[in-house]
């Protein structure tokens, strides 16, 4: 039966602020998750600030190491990948890394480029294979630093809001190389049959650059690749590497200094306790693979730059639940299994039930001498998928009223929450040891749903 390690056994899974108190409570960046939930109520994302600005300048400093100019490269870049997780309380971890922000939406983009984010537009980037016109627009006027192109379509229309707006945006082309890598399909993102980027294999990369290279207000200045999330493998990274390295020496070719090549995100994170690469690993090897990568194609080496999202938030951030419901269901095989509700569910985390992500659940209010028992976690929506965590030891006396912990919830948790019941979704509780906690991202109210919910306003008769 699967079991949850402790803090102290692994703390690879768990923030770096994460503690089992004497009095048998979990404790993160030193507040007790008993006090947590009497202040801020539950379900509730415990966000570890101090572990986030730790783990930005671990990347930044190991990236930085691996591309270090004595070894023939002209350092690297982070920008971190917005989409697992962005307010603007993260600003002042990532410009004090010196890294940049990676955006896939208006809304993302319009954070980043919030004065409270403190981050320089120059460090910012666009990402989207369907950018609205409205984005491309903010992207124009606020001068960031680079907007990676997705199709051809997107090229024409670039093009034209770049002339009527008289600037030359910095663009890097988004290349699908064919490596297949990832967890699931969906987070996949490089294989030929999907719709993010353009293809190596068809041409349509190369007719992307060269319609870029003809367009009077695009300045092309890199080229991209994402092959997909949580790898742990990284020979994916290296294969990867080696296509767009050897597509650049074909542009250079074309007389394109092409400066810059991004690797995209994707490093994975502990989710059950799992060994994974670490940053310096992940850096070393993916220096090796450039460094390679460039004397096979015979060119300089580009300037690099990462986007990792994950790695950064994943970690920081355990999920809180109070316990409502226990109940004990007979299996086919005669066992039993407990089913314990928790007060969120699928509207807080809906990875379980999107891609089958494997979870691990802790008793957080005490520690209990009751032997272990077969639970299932799952929350209070109106889905039997709604399952949180289908399998975990817990104590056999687990009832009504515990706090449950979920490390590793800090990557596409929060970001990808809904109001699935009309469940108001959870605030984002900000840890700190230099300051007492306090919201990062406010808990919605029933209020605010209902501010959306207008009525008829005269279409009933
Ligand atoms: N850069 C680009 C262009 C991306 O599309 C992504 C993620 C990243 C960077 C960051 O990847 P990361 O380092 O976080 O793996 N919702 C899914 C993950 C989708 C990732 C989409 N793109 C999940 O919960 O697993």
């Amino acid at each position: 039966m699967l079991t949850c390690p402790e803090p102290a056994e692994n703390p690879v899974l768990w923030p770096g602020g994460a503690k089992r108190e004497e009095d048998g409570q979990l404790s993160f960046a030193g507040q007790k998750v008993t006090e947590l939930a009497q202040r801020f109520g539950t379900p509730s994302y415990l966000f570890d600030l101090d572990d986030f600005a730790a783990r930005a300048k671990t990347i930044a400093s190991a990236m930085a190491e691996e591309f270090w100019e004595g070894y023939g490269f002209s350092g690297a870049n982070v920008y971190y990948a917005g989409k697992a997780f962005l307010c603007t309380a993260l600003g002042e971890a990532i410009t004090k890394a010196g890294m940049g922000i990676d955006t896939a939406s208006l809304g993302e983009l319009t954070v980043a480029l919030n004065p409270a984010m403190g981050a320089d537009p120059q460090k910012i980037g666009l990402h989207g294979n369907n950018k609205s016109r409205e984005c491309l627009r903010l992207a124009l006027r606020s001068g960031i630093g680079r907007i990676i192109v997705d199709s051809l379509n997107e090229i024409d229309l670039l093009q034209s809001l770049s002339e009527s707006e008289n600037t030359t945006p910095p663009v890097m082309v988004r290349v699908t190389t064919g490596v297949h890598a990832g967890g699931h399909s969906f987070i996949a993102t490089a294989h030929e049959d999907q719709k993010f980027g353009l293809s190596l294999a068809s041409g349509a990369a190369l007719e992307a650059v060269e319609k870029i290279i003809a367009a009077p207000n695009l300045k092309l200045v890199g080229l991209h690749s994402h092959i997909g999330s949580q790898i742990k493998d990284l020979a994916s990274f290296q294969v990867a590497a080696e296509r767009l390295l050897a597509f650049r020496a074909q542009v250079q070719r074309l007389g394109e200094a092409v400066p810059e090549v991004d690797l995209g995100g994707g490093l994975a994170i502990s989710y059950q306790g799992e060994e994974v690469p670490t940053a310096s690993e992940y850096a070393r090897s993916l220096a090796a693979s450039v460094k390679k990568a460039c004397e096979q194609a015979g060119t300089d080496i580009p300037h690099i730059s990462i986007e990792p999202g994950r790695w950064l938030a994943g970690p920081v951030c355990v999920s809180l639940y109070q316990v409502g419901t226990v109940k004990d269901v007979q299996l086919e095989d005669g066992s039993i299994r407990k089913y314990v509700s928790v007060d969120g569910g699928m509207s807080d985390n809906i990875r379980p039930a999107l891609y089958d992500a494997g979870y691990v659940a802790t008793l957080a209010s005490r520690v209990s001498d009751a032997p272990a028992a077969s639970c299932r976690v799952v929350g209070m929506h109106c889905e039997s998928g709604d399952i949180l965590v289908p399998e975990i030891a817990l104590p056999a006396d687990i009832r009504a009223g515990d706090l449950l912990v979920i490390p590793a919830t800090g990557a596409y948790g929060r970001a990808m929450a809904s109001n699935y019941n009309l469940v108001p979704r959870p605030g984002v509780v900000g840890l700190s040891r230099k300051a007492s906690p306090r919201y990062i991202v406010a808990r919605e109210t029933v209020d605010d749903l209902l501010r959306l919910d207008i009525g008829a306003v005269g279409l009933s008769q």
